[in-house]
């Protein structure tokens, strides 16, 4: 198939904003922008929660709990890549863990587990804690 004009400029901009992604982000968000963990809406869920951030992004949550324990989870977004990266590496730290281990995870040790964000980014890893702690509630409100 031959590449028209379009696809050949749609293709070198990525590139560079993939280059230019490179050169802020580690390669751990890097990994979790491209192919993020546990995104989508689960099909069966106890507890869920929405909330918008003051950056005008939103994220949403679905936890499965049985007993005290997330058995699974699942993320939405319209957040910068900092918010996708933030939403997946914590989606896999919290499966399978109690909801007071769940509780007990700061926004600096997902950015530890993501090898950093920068400054402009770190309210997105306070989001994805908020939104989840905020499902987490709401299941005990039930
Ligand atoms: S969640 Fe809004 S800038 Fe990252």
């Amino acid at each position: 198939m031959v590449e028209s004009h379009f696809d050949k400029l749609v293709s070198d901009l990525e590139a560079k904003l993939m280059e230019q992604a490179r050169e802020v982000y580690s390669p751990e968000v890097i990994k979790h922008w491209e192919q993020p963990c546990n995104l989508g809406r689960l099909p069966s869920y106890n507890t869920c929660a929405k909330l918008t951030g003051q950056c005008g992004d939103s994220v949403e949550w679905f936890l499965e709990i049985e007993g005290e324990v997330i058995k699974n989870v699942s993320f939405l977004t319209d957040g910068c890549a900092g918010s996708i990266a933030c939403n997946s590496v914590l989606s896999e730290m919290v499966k399978g863990k109690s909801l007071e281990e769940a509780l007990s995870i700061t926004p600096e040790d997902i950015i530890a587990a993501l090898g950093g964000l920068p400054e402009k980014d770190k309210h997105c890893a306070s989001l994805a804690i908020e939104t989840l702690h905020t499902a987490i509630r709401n299941f005990w409100r039930k």
